[in-house]
């Protein structure tokens, strides 16, 4: 399983990567308007520090004009990944990109009926949103566990990236539903590695050793 840093921000993917667990980095519309600066500066900078895939959303909504964006930014970086929603028009995107042997992260799904057309249509990975299904009400986790069998069902190749997670429960359960990868923000992985018996143990160990 792969994990990604959820960020456009390069220090916390500098600090996420100090860290050793990071293979790649995907980043949104959102996260990196965050950002100040000239965005594709920041993009080239992210595709610098990280060797794996650099997930960046085009933002046109029709092929012809997404396809001409996605041609200029896999220019600015071999390791780029072009994430298009899942609608019509970026289902006929993903195959043309696919044809044309560019990676392609199908974005914004909500269902597992989104997800086997991306696959179908070529794409690399497919980005489930968790929390956002949680948010209304619905089962995030349970369209992993859907996808995984879907896809073992048809033997596809496409990847499951786990998205939009909240919470190291979130990450728990997709990495035992077996995702592919999993990209979480710093706030969660800071969080995966907390554990209060860790510290109590530790204070307990080095306590010991002064009585010596
Ligand atoms: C994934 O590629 C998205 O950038 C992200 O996971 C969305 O997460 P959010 O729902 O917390 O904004």
């Amino acid at each position: 399983m792969k994990i990604f840093l959820d960020t456009a921000d390069i220090e916390q993917i500098r600090q996420a990567k100090a860290l050793g667990a990071i293979e790649g980095v995907t980043t949104n519309p959102s996260l990196l308007a965050k950002e100040p600066g000239d965005w594709k500066k920041i993009v080239r900078q992210i595709c610098k520090e990280i060797d794996g895939p650099v997930s960046v959303e085009v933002l046109a909504l029709d092929p012809p004009a997404m396809l001409a964006e996605a041609r200029d930014l896999v220019k600015i970086a071999p390791n780029i990944v072009i994430k298009v929603p899942v609608t019509l028009e970026g289902l006929k995107t993903i195959k043309e990109l696919h044809n044309r042997g560019i990676e392609t992260n199908a974005t914004l799904v909500f269902s597992a009926n989104q997800a086997l057309l991306a696959a179908k249509a070529g794409a690399t990975y497919v980005s489930p949103f968790i929390g956002r299904l949680d948010d209304v009400g619905q089962d995030g986790l349970q369209l992993i566990q859907d996808l995984m069998t879907i896809f073992r069902n048809y033997d596809l190749s496409t990847q499951v990236l786990a998205a939009s997670i909240r919470s190291c429960s979130h990450f728990h359960q997709a990495a035992l539903l077996g995702a592919d990868a999993i990209t979480i923000p710093l706030s969660v992985l800071l969080d995966l590695v907390r554990h209060p018996l860790t510290d109590s143990g530790l204070a307990k160990f080095l306590a010991d050793w002064a009585k010596k």
